[in-house]
């Protein structure tokens, strides 16, 4: 079993490199199945999850190659059946529902189950299926969504959720008529998802404004497209940097996208600048980082704080001097790394959806486990900011969001390793 060795408190210098974004790369692949044609995506992430939906998209018959940073991803043919294995081990593995049904008017694909950030149920996507003609059922743990075809319609979300919305504008991309889908979710990468349909030709805009129509096609046509960099990877590192003591910029960085973000690492003291679009320089040293102040933040849908950074935040609020409050208003479940932060010295304490932070705390380095991908990252946060050496295990969560993880920290000056345990 592979497990990541952090020796604490090196100085942090340099520049890091910020890859394409997870969350835009994923739904991409997916959107390239409403076409026969050939897409390129460049600037793809070299992470586990997309190793997965390279798996799913595989499975329902495309024929997809990976070289360097770039995807070619090619449906000529495309099936109706979704592999079970990789949708039960990725969630995002439903995003494929939406273009399949587009395209052949049926689905047959394993029902994600809950995971370790609460229940999440997929019921808005089938909802809003069923609002645009399809008829929907459940058997043996598979769902079947059939359609001779989707007839365009308004679509109300009662959650901005972002896998319904993106999967809801893929489907009605060749809908008869047009979709409206309200209260739909401002994720930066919905946009890009949007950019990317409306280059094979789909008719699709308002991505960002909450509400998003699309007119429907006949047929869309191949492209060649370059996902956006991953702020949430950004984020990470800014907090990293920020707990670790450092100097360190970031590039290519999505400074537009990551405004709640800064803002909050102000509030807590954090010295950053912005000395171009794309770039973002952390300084921190140690008696800057005795003074961080406590702060409420509350992890909400964009442009909000995002819940992916909620794991990463909480840990450098372990820090600061005085008592902080941390909600995550998204996702119901999103502390299990609390209790290995408190085994490396962290006083915080979770009710429901809220964290209380006692700040202060004198890290030190300890064996701990990650649950979930950015509880992962967390946890890397805490043991570059401990004294001493940390054991992280549960890598596998980690390498599904971040790529050269280890790499890219050792050439800033961490001391990392990963280690067969
Ligand atoms: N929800 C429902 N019913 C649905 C859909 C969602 O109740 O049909 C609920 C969920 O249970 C959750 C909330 O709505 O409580 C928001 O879920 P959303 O659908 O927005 O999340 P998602 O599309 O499943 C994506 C990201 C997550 C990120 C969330 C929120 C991808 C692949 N995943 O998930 O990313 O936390 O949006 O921003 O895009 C991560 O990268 O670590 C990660 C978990």
């Amino acid at each position: 079993m592979e497990a990541i060795w952090i020796q604490g408190g090196s100085r942090l210098e340099g520049s890091i490199p910020i890859h394409g974004a997870k969350n835009s790369a994923l739904k991409l692949m997916a959107a390239a199945l409403l076409t026969d044609q050939p897409c390129r995506l460049d600037n793809v992430p070299d992470i586990r999850d997309v190793r997965m939906m390279v798996q799913i998209l595989e499975g329902l018959g495309a024929q997809v190659r990976r070289e360097g940073d770039t995807l070619f991803i090619e449906a000529r043919e495309l099936g109706v059946e979704a592999p079970p294995e990789p949708v039960r081990e990725m969630r995002a593995g439903i995003q494929v529902m939406g273009p399949v049904v587009a395209r052949r008017g049926r689905i047959r694909i394993f029902q994600p189950g809950g995971c370790s950030l609460g229940p999440r149920p997929i019921d808005f996507h089938l909802r809003g299926l069923e609002a645009m003609g399809a008829r929907v059922r459940e058997e043996y743990g598979f769902i079947i969504v059939e359609a001779e075809h989707l007839q365009g319609t308004d679509i109300y979300l009662d959650f901005p959720s972002v896998g319904a919305t993106e999967n809801l504008m893929m489907a009605a991309v060749l809908a008869e008529g047009t979709t409206v889908i309200h209260n739909a979710a401002r994720e930066p990468e919905i946009g890009d998802v949007e950019r990317f349909l409306n280059q094979c030709g789909a008719r699709v805009n308002g991505s960002g404004t909450g509400v998003i129509r699309v007119e429907g096609v006949p047929a869309v046509q191949g492209t060649s497209y370059q996902v956006m960099p991953d702020r949430i990877e950004a984020a990470t590192f800014l907090v990293v940097a920020a707990a670790a003591g450092a100097d360190l910029t970031l590039r290519p960085a999505p400074v537009v996208h990551l405004e709640a973000v800064l803002a909050k690492l102000s509030q807590i003291g954090v010295d950053w600048e912005s000395p171009d679009p794309s770039t973002l320089r952390v300084r921190s040293r140690g008696a800057m980082r005795e003074m961080y102040r406590p702060v409420h933040v509350r992890a909400l849908p964009y442009p909000g704080f995002p819940t992916d950074v909620q794991p990463q935040i909480t840990a450098l609020l372990t820090l600061a001097r005085g008592t902080s409050i941390v909600s995550d208003e998204v996702h119901s479940a999103r502390f299990g790394y609390a209790d290995e932060l408190r085994r490396m010295g962290a006083q915080i304490w979770v009710d429901g959806r809220t964290a209380v932070i006692k700040g202060g705390s004198h890290l030190t380095g300890a064996r701990v486990t990650a649950g979930d991908l950015r509880g992962g990252a967390a946890l890397i946060v805490a043991a570059l900011a401990a004294e001493g050496e940390s054991l992280i295990e549960g890598v596998q969560h980690i390498d599904r969001g971040y790529a050269k993880l280890e790499e890219r920290l050792q050439q800033a000056g961490a001391k990392i390793r990963r280690l067969e345990v």
